[in-house]
């Protein structure tokens, strides 16, 4: 594995939401403190159920959503609230997203010679005959034939539109694709023809992915390192094989207690969580996940979250039970 190409310092995002009966704007914690390192060459794992913050993390590092506090070290800069959008767009160009559902993330009046070499014609490149034999440089690579350069992107099936998206997402060289959930809106048929595409891609261009999912055996099977997010917050992060090993955090244990085994030996009982994630808005500074945690004791609903603690090289958790 590579350097570090993408560090996030405390990075904190809040949404203001509605006035409370105060007339002061509510926050919603959407990112909180988030500490993550992403090496060049590898894919790096985010978890956690929906509503966690997974894709607003995702946007802060793009750049769609301000950042309140905190910041992110990237391909030479150092990105924080005060970055002027001229820096933004400096450091934008080294990453490319795939989206989770390629029927709205793909404008369908336009071909896919279009569709595929758009990030280029955005970065000032006018020349038709270049945007055109880029893309068609690229076609192949993601599966689909030149004949379908020409075709309009409504014509084809919700996989073919993801390998469109790909392609898009290679044209411009970023270094660091950022897959929000990339199967999840497909037919479960076309899954691992999207992800083995990416896996392939990796290797031919030397990419880095920061990949979102719900599908932690996917996560399991495919991911270098991971992190698991709660409301939020990272519970725990490190080695995705470390992490399935020995989960340090009882929201990961439960997370993981719901994959199905195919070895009876790594078999673990189904833990099943009671109650509702808290809200949001304006949480409490003890652990987010306390109210529903089988293992919470006194001090989790009255103290705040310890720091990470280093459980091994490459495995770090935030939970009072490693501090026992
Ligand atoms: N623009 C916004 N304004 C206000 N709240 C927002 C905004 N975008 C996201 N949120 C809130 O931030 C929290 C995190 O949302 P986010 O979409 O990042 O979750 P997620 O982990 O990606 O969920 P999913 O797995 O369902 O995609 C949620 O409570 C969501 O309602
Ligand atoms: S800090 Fe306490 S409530 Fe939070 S995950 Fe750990 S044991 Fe559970
Ligand atoms: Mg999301």
């Amino acid at each position: 594995m590579g350097e570090v190409i993408l560090k996030t310092n405390d990075l904190t995002v809040d949404f203001k939401v509605r006035k409370n009966i105060f007339g002061k704007a509510d926050r919603l914690s959407a990112v909180q403190n988030v500490n993550i390192e992403i090496k060049k060459g590898e894919i790096y794992g985010l978890v956690g159920e929906s509503g966690c913050g997974k894709t607003t993390l995702a946007n802060a590092i793009l750049g769609f959503v301000p950042i309140t506090s905190g910041s992110i070290e990237c391909f030479g800069h150092t990105i924080d609230a005060k970055t002027k959008a001229s820096e933004w767009k400096d450091v934008r160009r080294h990453m490319q997203t795939v989206f989770q559902d390629p029927y709205s993330s793909l404008n369908t009046r336009f071909k896919v010679w279009e569709i595929i070499s758009e990030p280029l014609y955005i970065a000032g490149e006018r020349n038709e005959k270049l945007l055109c034999d880029r893309a068609a440089s690229l076609v192949e690579k993601v599966g689909l034939s030149l004949a379908d350069l020409d075709r309009y992107v409504f014509e084809f099936s919700g996989g073919q539109r993801q390998r469109i998206a790909i392609a898009r997402a290679l044209i411009s060289d970023a270094e660091l694709i950022i897959c929000d959930e990339p199967t999840s809106a497909l037919d479960v048929s076309v899954h691992s023809q999207i992800c083995n595409l990416l896996l392939d891609l990796r290797e031919e261009f030397e990419l880095t992915y920061l990949f979102i999912s719900h599908n932690l055996s996917l996560i399991k099977h495919i991911t270098d390192h991971m992190a698991v997010m709660y409301l939020g917050e990272v519970m725990e992060c490190g080695a995705t094989e470390k992490i399935f090993e020995n989960p340090a955090c009882p929201y990961t244990e439960a997370l993981m207690s719901a994959i199905l085994e195919v070895n009876p030996k790594k078999k673990r009982e189904r833990i099943i969580l009671s109650g509702e994630a808290r809200s949001p808005i304006n949480p409490p500074d003890l652990c987010r996940f306390a109210n529903r945690c089988p293992k919470a004791c006194e001090f989790c609903q009255t103290s705040p979250l310890p720091p990470f603690a280093k459980l091994s090289e490459d495995h770090m958790a935030r939970c009072h039970l490693n501090y026992k």
